[in-house]
């Protein structure tokens, strides 16, 4: 099917779940208002802080500055394609902040989000990309809407 209709109250707090949209895999996290406050604090570090750069995957919901950080209709519920801008990897879910056991790589005031395990990019918890990293872009929001408080459809 070109749409998917997935329960976002399906995913706990804190979790990301990984669903499948036209044979792609996408990401769904619930964050936590401790994860929501992880956005904040880095526009300097983001190589693309309002998601600008790529015009065509743009969203008519992204109309405000809110909407841009936290990318995503209602903030709690983060919905981005599964694949690492730079090669198409799987990025993995690291929303703790301090990784010591990454050790310099780590970008400095970076508070958590995605790590790919390919070439090391990173992202933040909106899932925008770190300076430093080989991705060129935040990793994609795809066209989705909710059909009820919970449901949304993806495509
Ligand atoms: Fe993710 Fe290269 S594919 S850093």
């Amino acid at each position: 099917a070109s749409k998917t209709e997935f329960d976002v109250s399906t995913v706990e707090a804190g979790q990301l779940v990984v669903i499948q949209w036209q044979g792609k895999p996408v990401f769904v996290v619930n964050r936590t208002a401790e994860l929501l406050a992880q956005v904040d604090g880095h526009d300097d570090r983001l190589k693309d802080v309002n998601s600008e750069a790529i015009p065509e995957v743009q969203q008519d919901w992204m109309d405000t500055p809110e909407k841009r950080k936290y990318r995503a209709i209602k903030p709690e519920y983060l919905i981005v394609v599964a694949s690492c801008t730079h090669l198409g990897c799987i990025p993995l879910f690291k929303p703790t902040q301090g990784r010591k056991d990454w050790g310099d790589s780590v970008p400095e005031n970076w508070a958590g989000g995605w790590h790919c395990p390919c070439h090391g990019s990173y992202y933040d918890i909106s899932a925008r990309v770190v300076n430093g990293s080989p991705a060129p872009h935040n990793l994609h929001v795809m066209p989705y809407k909710y059909t009820s408080d919970t449901k949304v459809v993806i495509g």
